[in-house]
């Protein structure tokens, strides 16, 4: 399923990213892909480790963690250091699969993408193509969200970044390993939340089968979340 949350960013906050990509210094997005990858990929990153992609990845975390929206539809366990990258014209990404296992560079950790994440940081009058093609059971889809909208989707899916025919398409991108590994009981759990929180506003929150419901949601969680 895929899931798209908007202004995780404020239209001020895309600002002062731009401004802080538009001063850093670029490197081919090759170097963090697979060999396989590295066949389809033709586009531009920021250094993973340089200050631009420290500074930027650590305010996308900062916003993730103020989103109650992604915090339920991902269930966060660990999350890769956000990366950033931009396509010119003529660049883009050809059907790949990410990296079911990635390490976080210079530490022991490993995370497991059980969900990958685009936020969008151009708007989509500022570049045609570029659309985010992913492939599930239902056939493709195809993303295009304005400047501080992310999209969430399963790291299975297969997908590509079609070619930019103008302008610049720039973007933060990252994984994540879920508290609950599973895809379709992941969404379940989130379609529980976003239903107790609809009748909640509703009827109050010590409204007794509101709290009985959410008494359920943390106890299905107590049995599929890993922490
Ligand atoms: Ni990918």
């Amino acid at each position: 399923m895929l899931i798209c949350i908007p202004d995780v960013l404020t239209k001020q906050q895309v600002a002062h990213f731009r401004d802080v990509m538009s001063r850093a210094e670029w490197e081919d997005g090759r170097s963090t892909a697979g060999t396989q990858s590295s066949l389809v990929k033709n586009n531009m990153q920021l250094p993973q480790d340089g200050p631009a992609a420290r500074e930027l990845g650590d305010l996308v975390l900062d916003a993730l963690a103020d989103c109650p929206l992604f915090v339920s539809a991902a269930l966060p366990l660990k999350i890769f250091p956000p990366l950033f990258n931009r396509y010119g014209v003529g660049q883009g990404f050809g059907l790949h699969v990410d990296n079911a296992i990635r390490g976080v560079p210079r530490t022991p950790v490993r995370i497991r993408t059980d969900l990958s994440v685009t936020l969008f940081l151009a708007e989509p009058e500022e570049y045609d193509g570029g659309e985010l093609v992913i492939e599930d059971h239902f056939g493709s889809q195809e993303v295009k969200l304005p400047a501080g909208h992310l999209v969430l989707y399963p790291s299975t899916s297969l997908h590509l970044v079609q070619e930019v025919t103008r302008g610049e398409r720039i973007a933060s991108f990252f994984w994540l390993q879920s508290m609950v590994r599973d895809n379709l009981v992941r969404s379940l759990l989130f379609d529980l939340d976003q239903t107790i929180q609809d009748l909640t506003a509703r009827l109050g929150a010590g409204d007794p089968a509101c709290v009985k419901l959410t008494g359920v949601y943390h106890n299905l969680i107590r049995i599929w979340a890993e922490a």
